[in-house]
């Protein structure tokens, strides 16, 4: 028992510490169980995520309203939710039957991420349940939301039944939804390479190809249903998205909200385009990676659409980016017309602002989400407004889920026990409910 979460002690930094009561579950020397996935979720209804009434402004990036045109009229452009790190996770697994897996994990390790595995045993038994709950709650908004944005690690080992089941309640959602490799999607634990996983074969691990094909229920590779519209469930790699690399990467680009011309060729609203990455280091370890080849398409992508603001969606926040981070950074600071970078992996809410040192205004804001797994479960819904005077907002809020009946019960259950933990991902208030002013860019 006492190996019980000694990666996630690991990643806090903690000693080991010494009693954590898990029950009475038998976890010694079973290996594995796929537990809680085999069972059905259980039911119940959600109300809406509760709106906050207020959201200060922060304005750290310097926008500044047109002197023109001082006061505006605020337009919402888009609604979103994000979810992130739901970890959907193999209830009772256990290093005590793989010690050989324990020993590849320390191999990847001194700077090891949340190898999960090890989380109290109620957060692992409902954390369908606590999908299911934050889905019907998002399904429950009002106005509805354009759609759901999932910025990685939708499983914990790294497993096709943690992944099967994620699916089954994600494609639930009644709006488009996109997902985001994250490292738990494609390595073993957040860390180790697929390849030095074969000959674990009681565990069904995913390699990165399958975790995106295991998004296309159909064909492997019919990539045409996935064009943003009704039918957007997982990754949009659609020619009709423009842009798009040819084959799968595990990045693209999808268009959110068309501009709007004037009729005599100039634009009266911007479009919305977003630019989802993937940041996850196929030759192993928790950190990120952009490679070179990425850069260049993210680069001539942006270049395309200058009169699209952005929206760059990644797994990891630039500051866990080892390889790469600086040069993304730079690229977005380049394009004024990204506004925002929102992603996960830390499990916390933070919003930070980079701004252009070169030109006072601009910049963009990285906003990262805790995770569902760990306190505090929450979601965020951001919506993006034009304030009409040359600044736009992105108003942002977090929540947790709104279920009733047994679902609600369960995964409250599951809440109070990530409450009861030392890790505690809320942030700050200004992490969490806020109104983001950035500088629209000229539209000409
Ligand atoms: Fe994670």
């Amino acid at each position: 028992m006492d190996l019980k979460r000694r990666q996630f002690l690991a990643w806090l930094g903690l000693a080991a510490v010494g009693s954590f009561n898990l029950g009475n579950l038998g976890c010694g020397g079973r290996g594995f169980s796929a537990g809680s996935l085999l069972q059905a979720p259980a039911q119940g209804s959600a109300s809406p995520p509760p709106s906050p009434s207020n959201c200060p402004m922060r304005n750290n990036l310097g926008a500044r309203p047109r002197m023109d045109s001082a006061t505006g009229t605020p337009r919402r452009l888009l609604r979103f939710g994000h979810l992130t790190d739901v970890h959907i996770t193999l209830e009772q697994f256990t290093f005590t039957g793989h010690p050989e897996l324990e020993t590849l994990l320390d191999s990847f390790g001194e700077q090891i991420g949340f190898g999960g595995l090890d989380r109290p045993e109620i957060q692992e038994r409902f954390d369908v349940d606590t999908l299911r709950a934050m889905v019907k709650t998002l399904n429950a908004a009002e106005p509805p939301l354009d759609f759901v944005v999932h910025t990685g690690d939708a499983v914990d080992i790294g497993t096709i039944p943690e992944l099967v089941g994620f699916l089954s309640e994600m494609n639930q959602l009644n709006s488009p939804w996109f997902q985001v490799v994250g490292n738990h999607d494609c390595l073993g634990m957040g860390n180790i390479p697929p390849a030095l996983l074969e000959n674990f074969t009681d565990l069904d691990f995913l390699n990165k190809q399958e975790f995106i094909q295991k998004h296309f229920p159909g064909k492997a590779q019919d990539r045409s249903r996935t064009a943003f519209g009704s039918q957007a469930k997982g990754f949009d790699f659609s020619p009709a998205s423009g842009g798009n690399p040819p084959g799968i990467r595990g990045y693209y680009a999808f268009t959110a909200v068309p501009p709007i011309s004037g009729g005599n060729g100039r634009l009266i609203q911007p479009g919305i385009r977003f630019y989802v990455l993937e940041t996850s280091r196929a030759a192993g370890k928790a950190l990120g990676h952009v490679d070179a080849d990425q850069l260049r398409w993210l680069k001539t992508a942006l270049d395309g659409h200058p009169q699209s603001l952005a929206v760059v969606v990644s797994h990891h926040p630039i500051e866990r980016i080892e390889e790469g981070g600086q040069e993304l950074k730079n690229l977005l600071l380049d394009h004024p017309q990204v506004i925002a970078l929102a992603c996960g992996h830390n499990h916390m809410h933070r919003i930070q602002a980079f701004k252009n040192p070169s030109k006072p205004g601009n910049g963009f804001w990285q906003i990262q989400t805790s995770s569902l797994i760990d306190y505090p479960q929450q979601g965020r819904i951001l919506e993006i407004y034009d304030r009409g005077n040359g600044t736009g907002a992105i108003r942002t809020f977090v929540f947790n889920q709104q279920a009733s009946g047994q679902l609600g019960k369960n995964a409250r259950a599951s809440y109070r026990s990530a409450a009861q933990e030392r890790f505690d991902g809320s942030g700050s208030a200004q992490d969490r409910n806020v109104e983001l002013l950035f500088q629209m860019p000229v539209l000409n």
